[in-house]
């Protein structure tokens, strides 16, 4: 496994921002304005329609922002310019997202009117400042089990690498074939999901062309390989 869980969570505390502030100023490439100004929109519920291009540098600024926003939204960097190609491809189809986190991808993908329900069971709740939508407290695979016959998309962003997810697509291809899981993090050898699953899970044919729009706008924080899949 590349990046260990330890890792990513060592990175900076909100706190710090302001004594890296003092003592860096405006980060060696002038990234700091920046980064803040996508953090202080995104507490405002603002998302952007793509973040700058320095969020994938591995400067000192980029990884105390990186930590402050994934507490603040989540994982995955959430943008306007796939949320909205997505949103359009969903349409009023029902979507149940679990490990939902902060909810915010069900509340962006809500903005543009796509029916999702956000679960989580809560495991990680002091990791995360707050949530942007009500989350219902539900294990993933209970909230599979109990709604998994309803839906067309299960939504699962930046899981934890267990067993879960391919329990939740083994249990979709036998009671709900017709469901699509959207998936959001890194693949093989990275810190989501294990070579298991991989080997499980088999990319829609008939989402190909989407999923490439997709991921020319998705954009990952320094060191980070995750994108977008639509897996059957
Ligand atoms: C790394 S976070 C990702 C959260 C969010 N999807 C994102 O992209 O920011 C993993 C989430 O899974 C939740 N979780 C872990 N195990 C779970 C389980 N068995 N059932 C439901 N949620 C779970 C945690 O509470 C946490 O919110």
């Amino acid at each position: 496994m590349r990046h260990s869980i330890q890792k990513y969570f060592h990175y900076y505390d909100v706190a710090e921002l302001e004594q890296l502030r003092a003592l860096y100023g405006d980060g060696e490439l002038g990234e700091r304005p920046q980064l803040a100004s996508v953090y202080s929109a995104i507490r405002h519920r603002s998302l952007p329609e793509r973040y700058p291009e320095v969020i994938s540098q591995g400067t000192i600024f980029c990884e105390a922002y990186h930590k402050a926003i994934v507490q603040s939204m989540g994982c995955a960097l959430l943008a306007k310019s796939w949320l909205r190609p997505l949103a359009e491809h969903i349409g009023g189809r029902p979507c149940l997202e679990v490990m939902a986190g902060t909810g915010a991808l069900a509340w962006a993908l809500g903005e543009y009117g796509v029916p999702v329900l956000p679960t989580d069971n809560y495991s990680l709740r002091n990791t995360f400042a707050r949530r942007w939508v009500k989350v219902r407290r539900m294990d993933a695979l209970r909230a599979v089990k109990k709604y998994g016959r309803d839906v067309d998309f299960v939504i699962l962003s930046w899981p934890f690498i267990s067993p879960l997810p391919g329990q939740i697509l083994t249990w979709l291809r036998e009671h709900n074939p017709r469901c699509r899981m959207i998936y959001l993090g890194e693949w093989r050898g990275g810190c989501n999901v294990s070579d298991d699953f991989c080997d499980l899970a088999r990319e829609d044919p008939a989402a190909a062309e989407l999923v490439a729009r997709l991921r020319k706008e998705y954009q990952s924080w320094y060191d980070l390989k995750d994108t977008i899949y639509i897996l059957q």
